[in-house]
């Protein structure tokens, strides 16, 4: 079952309007919400995030996060399996098609559950293949849009090349991934982008940041040059839905020494531990120790 427009309906049944613009103009906003166990993982932060796209876009959230909460639970409740991913779209509605916003029409909200599917076992073991390219987007990369053709574009290069994710690059600099963000590690130091308008402030990278902070892994959170990229000792991306996964080839070229190394070990080991943590319900315990 999915959410449309406040009814539950099979997917098969639930329909929109051509004239959308989210169909029409790509003018909406998105948010990608893992559930473990049926609970879903930092649901404030998305809710949150969710929040800053729609201002970032001056769309008037149609929930409370009271109302929210409320749905996603329902959301869960109507579909299968322990581990869900939610997709929620939020788009300026159905109007004659005119690029100026429309007036005192509502939104149109849709919410999706899919199995979440992690990367399997043997992928973490073995590392996965990425490659570069110029990230051609707009300059407002933090808003979480539905307009996501450039992505798709550049996520493509990497399916085409036989590789996991294309990594971006800005005037020399690392912004993130196609679909995730991107840390590398350089003298046993975990090195990430700050946030800006460049990227998009993901979630799983937040969570990250945290467990480096209190297992007092060395990590700093600065510019990443081209040059230090490539030389990185190891290379990883993080999303909602592939979590922290090890890079170990750019553009066909090995990153340290072709294999996962110890950060990613620790990393991964510190993330799961952290999910179990949070499905358990109460704090999570973010320290190895
Ligand atoms: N993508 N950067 C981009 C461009 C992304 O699309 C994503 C996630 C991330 C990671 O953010 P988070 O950790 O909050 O998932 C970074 C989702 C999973 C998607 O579009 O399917």
């Amino acid at each position: 079952m999915i959410y449309l427009n406040g009814k539950f309906v099979p997917i098969e049944q639930a329909y929109v309007p051509v004239l959308d613009r989210g169909f029409i103009f790509g003018d909406g906003v998105y948010e990608v919400i893992p559930v473990y166990s049926r609970k879903p993982f930092r649901l404030a932060e998305h809710l949150h995030r969710l929040q800053h796209s729609l201002n970032g876009i001056r769309l008037k959230n149609p929930y409370t996060d009271e109302q929210w909460h409320t749905l996603v639970e329902q959301i869960i409740a109507c579909n299968e399996g322990n581990d869900q991913y939610l997709y929620l779209h939020i788009t300026r509605g159905v109007a004659k098609r005119d690029h100026a916003f429309p007036a005192g029409i509502p939104s149109t909200v849709f919410i999706m559950s899919n199995p979440l599917l992690t990367p399997p076992q043997e992928l973490l073991l073995t590392g996965v293949p990425a490659i570069t390219a110029q990230d051609n987007r707009w300059g407002r990369c933090d808003i979480k849009a539905i307009s996501l053709l450039p992505n798709v574009l550049l996520r493509q290069l990497a399916v085409d090349s036989g590789a996991m994710e294309t990594i971006l690059l800005r005037d020399g600099f690392l912004t993130e991934g196609a679909a995730s963000n991107i840390f590398i590690v350089k003298n046993n130091v975990l090195l990430t982008p700050p946030k800006s308008h460049l990227m998009l402030p993901g979630i799983t990278y937040d969570v990250v940041l945290e467990l480096a902070q209190s297992n007092a892994i060395p990590h700093e959170v600065r510019a990443v040059s081209e040059e230090e990229l490539r030389t990185a000792e190891e290379v990883l991306l993080t999303s909602s839905t592939k979590e922290v996964m090890p890079i170990i080839s750019l553009d066909g070229k090995t990153i340290g020494n072709g294999k996962p190394g110890a950060m990613f070990k620790q990393l991964n080991q510190l993330y799961q531990q952290y999910k179990a943590a949070t499905m358990r319900g109460g704090d999570p315990v973010v320290s190895l120790k």
